[in-house]
């Protein structure tokens, strides 16, 4: 059974795959109207979201399927103490695919070796954000029309952004991208990603100026600080305002620097910012649903081969 847990269980040519249906979906939705008809999605989410359920379920709807699910873990029976093993078993009796999102690092990993269907990770705590990290690329491949030769900031919170976990995964297997590493010292991007990166002789810096390195970067992926990720709120409040992007600071800025941002924003990046045509990051939302509409084909077309 093929599942979606961490953005390496794909290769880069199914990468590219899925980046090419997704364009013409874009351009083309209605062609698509009609094949997951009858096939239902189960969307189970064990902590907020607005953007990856949302977009997960109107993908499944565009391609005329069904949808069902919860959306926190008090609703569920989780609240009564059953196991994710068992919600999992049970749930994929219903359905031909699990969207999870968890707050445990490793839960939509242990429900994949459960689930009778595909699972697909939309998020575990502070580790992976795989389908995020496919929307990302779409952008970037829109935006830029490539994916390798990037100079690419990564600013915020590394340590506990998931999302930026899974796209320095991607985008470490494309030739030439560097990775600009920009957050406070005590939020820096966990030491198994630096160490992937030395190992990979993938060219990083790590720096907590903004200001100094916005020049040489070709795509800015700010990120907000995980307040529930932090056990103390007094290191949240001193931390969160770290970085605030706004139009003075792209002064010295590429004239085709790409800001993305997975959403979503709180203080990070000013109103004033959303009109700069180098924003990208309300159509890199648009893009979430069109790559996972590509995802749900690929992955229900691979447990129709298992079956
Ligand atoms: C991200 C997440 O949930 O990790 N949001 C999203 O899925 N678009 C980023 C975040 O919550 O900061």
């Amino acid at each position: 059974m093929r599942h979606l847990i961490d953005i390496l269980d794909l290769s880069v040519h199914e990468i590219s795959d899925l980046v090419r249906t997704a364009c013409e979906m874009a351009m083309q939705p209605s062609s698509f109207a009609d094949l997951c008809r009858g096939v239902q999605m189960a969307t189970l989410f064990f902590e907020p979201s607005t953007r990856t359920r949302l977009s997960f379920e109107s993908a499944m709807l565009s391609l005329g399927g069904q949808v069902l699910g919860f959306q926190d873990a008090a609703s569920s029976s989780s609240s009564k103490g059953e196991s994710v093993a068992d919600t999992v078993r049970v749930v994929s009796g219903y359905v031909d695919l699990i969207v999870m999102r968890h707050f445990k690092e490793g839960a939509p990993r242990v429900a994949s070796g459960i689930s009778l269907v595909p699972v697909i990770n939309a998020g575990d705590g502070g580790h992976h954000h795989p389908t995020q990290t496919l929307t990302d690329i779409l952008t970037i491949h829109r935006e830029k029309g490539r994916l390798a030769g990037l100079t690419v900031g990564l600013c915020g919170d590394l340590q506990f952004g998931r999302t930026v976990h899974s796209l320095i995964s991607a985008l470490s297997r494309y030739e030439n991208n560097r990775f600009v590493l920009i957050s406070p010292g005590e939020l820096r991007i966990p030491g198994y990603i630096i160490d992937h990166l030395n190992q990979s002789c993938i060219p990083y810096h790590e720096t907590d100026n903004l200001q100094e390195v916005m020049p040489d970067l070709d795509i800015l992926y700010m990120t907000r600080v995980q307040r529930e990720r932090f056990f103390n709120e007094a290191d949240y409040i001193r931390l969160k305002d770290t970085f605030v992007l706004d139009r003075s600071k792209l002064a010295n800025a590429k004239k085709d620097l790409s800001i993305l941002h997975p959403l979503p924003r709180v203080n990070e990046i000013s109103r004033n910012v959303d009109d700069d045509p180098r924003a990208c990051y309300f159509r890199q939302a648009v893009n979430g649903k069109y790559i996972r509409m590509a995802l749900i084909l690929m992955l229900l077309a691979a447990a129709r081969n298992d079956t």
